[in-house]
């Protein structure tokens, strides 16, 4: 994969204070999208957790549809259901609608086309391979999380571009962030 580099660094405005291995990531949001010159209109997020990547995508798209099972998973620790606890959390950022669902019934019954997409889900080949496929055919741009921490996901970054045909960049700090596009 080749290496991404940012042209520049850029804080969104809207941040929540959460703990996430996904911290830092916001500052090369912008960069891509101005890089790659993708529409600011519909953003997918399979893997939403406490929020923090779905606020950092609400500063840049009209509309962020986030879609998370709400109970963890065993990479990120079995926690419960948050759904409520998040969608409180979330209330301010009326652009973001969350949707507590599995993705394997999301794909099934969703045929928009997305500007952007966010893959952060449990960190095995086969999900983000099944996952991952869906998003890169439904978007102009997919961004998946911990390439680096985790073998499997880039595998599958790695493959999910071949199958569709698209280019594949790697960034490799912050757990690692595969591209797609
Ligand atoms: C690493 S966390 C996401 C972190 C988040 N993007 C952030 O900004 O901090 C992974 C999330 O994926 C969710 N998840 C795991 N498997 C899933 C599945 N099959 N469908 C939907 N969500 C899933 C978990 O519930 C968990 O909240």
């Amino acid at each position: 994969m080749e290496t991404y580099i940012p042209k520049k660094f850029s804080k969104p405005e809207k941040m929540i204070p959460v703990v996430t291995a996904w911290a830092g990531l916001e500052e090369i949001i912008e960069d891509i999208l101005d890089r790659f010159d993708i529409g600011r209109d519909a953003c997918i997020e399979f893997g939403v957790e406490f929020g923090y990547s779905s606020v950092v995508f609400s500063n840049y798209f009209k509309q962020v549809t986030g879609v998370d099972v709400f109970i963890g998973d065993e990479h990120t620790d079995f926690k419960g259901d948050h759904f409520q606890d998040t969608k409180d959390r979330l209330s301010e950022y009326k652009n973001i609608s969350l949707n507590k669902a599995d993705y394997k019934d999301w794909i099934k019954k969703d045929e928009t086309q997305y500007d952007f997409s966010h893959v952060d889900i449990v960190h095995n080949y086969a999900e983000t391979f099944e996952c991952g496929l869906w998003a890169a055919q439904h978007s102009t741009c997919t961004i998946f999380h911990d390439t680096e921490s985790f073998p499997e996901v880039r595998r599958a970054v790695i493959d999910i571009a071949k199958v569709a045909g698209k280019n594949v960049y790697n960034y490799p700090h912050c757990n690692g962030l595969g591209i797609i596009v």
